[in-house]
């Protein structure tokens, strides 16, 4: 099949044959935290106004992704997506789109409490919630705000407005909370949330990622298992980017996101958009396929459709961290929407 016959076609292939059907639309590059493994403590020369997709563009775009490249799933992310203040609004208009896709929401939780039942009439079905920390003093100092008790407080909002299910985000650090896997498994299954850990990526802005003091997949395991009995979880894994396991028989679960130990890209089903209208066929992709500007100079959506076709067709296989030539995007994953 040549790029060009492909490319004219409907939905988002790439050449080793996966089709991407989720799309992670970053809402902004901001956020009201400062992770450590994130950002630096000063932040970031942010997106200006003008560079920023408006709430319409963005539903315009995602439009086209549903109705014309087969998107089926749509999840918000960022920076902190619950900063933007239209977010109900592009949650609405996504959720009256045909077919209706499926929505969801990764974010830090602050403010989650208050705005969880207006997204969720809005029409979000569920949201990822990012708790690293079970200690306020160890939170404080991961994300360098006293927030602790908010993002606590986002969790039961989310779960009390019906956002289900409520799933955790957890990156473990060396020497900063790698003894909490565990407590965070307990605090989870107490509270009906699933939980998954994610392995720390070389995303930073930073670039203090070090492959070597990094907390494995294989280490978040072991220490788990020392608690409790995990059985890999039976049911089909598809393209989600989490192994998961059955706690004690189950029906709960835990997951491991091992991006750099374990890589799941040739089961890849991701395609992603920043907030300045940019796609990306990858986290790690290099290179960036301009939307905005095609939609400001009054593309319609067909040819918007075959430049997204266009740029997933060039998706490599695979990440390659572990190659000698990897290079860390230029964008950190603040920026990209993780
Ligand atoms: C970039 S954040 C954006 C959404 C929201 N602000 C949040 O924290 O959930 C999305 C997810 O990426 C994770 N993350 C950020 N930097 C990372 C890195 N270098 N490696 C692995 N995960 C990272 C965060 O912990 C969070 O769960
Ligand atoms: S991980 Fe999320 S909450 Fe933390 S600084 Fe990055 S964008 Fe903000």
């Amino acid at each position: 099949m040549t790029a060009s016959r492909t490319t004219a076609d409907g939905v988002l292939a790439d050449r080793y044959g996966r089709v991407a059907r989720d799309l992670r639309v970053s809402l902004t590059d901001k956020c009201n935290l400062r992770c450590t493994y994130c950002m630096p403590a000063e932040g970031l020369p942010w997106l200006a106004g003008p560079q920023l997709l408006t709430d319409d563009e963005i539903v315009r775009l995602v439009g086209v992704a549903v109705r014309r490249l087969g998107v089926t799933e749509v999840r918000f992310t960022g920076g902190e997506p619950l900063i933007r203040p239209g977010l109900p609004g592009i949650v609405a208009a996504v959720a009256a789109l045909s077919p209706r896709p499926r929505i969801s929401l990764t974010t830090n939780g602050i403010g989650l409490a208050r705005l969880a039942p207006a997204l969720r009439s809005a029409g979000l079905d569920r949201v990822n919630v990012s708790l690293d920390t079970l200690d306020r003093d160890r939170f404080a100092a991961l994300t360098r705000r006293d927030r602790h008790h908010d993002v606590l407080a986002g969790l039961a909002g989310a779960a009390d407005a019906g956002l289900t299910p409520v799933k955790i985000n957890a990156v473990l650090m060396r020497g900063v909370n790698d003894d909490e896997a565990p407590e965070l498994l307990r605090f989870a299954l107490a509270h009906g949330y699933e939980l998954r850990f994610i392995e720390q990526m070389p995303l930073d802005a930073q670039h203090g990622w070090d492959r070597s003091t990094m907390v494995t997949a294989d280490e978040i395991l072991a220490a788990l298992r020392a608690e409790f009995a995990l059985r890999p979880d039976p049911a089909e894994r598809g393209a989600a980017p989490a192994e998961t396991w059955l706690v004690d028989d189950g029906p709960a679960r835990v997951g491991v996101i091992a991006s750099v130990t374990r890589p799941f890209c040739g089961d890849c089903d991701r395609t992603r958009l920043t907030a300045d209208g940019q796609v990306r066929n990858c986290l790690f992709a290099t290179d960036e396929s301009d939307l905005r500007a095609a939609l400001r100079a009054g593309a319609d959506d067909e040819d918007l459709a075959r430049r997204w076709r266009a740029a997933m067709w060039g998706k490599r296989a695979g990440h390659g961290i572990d190659d000698p030539t990897f290079l860390q995007p230029v964008r950190p994953m603040s920026a990209i929407g993780g």
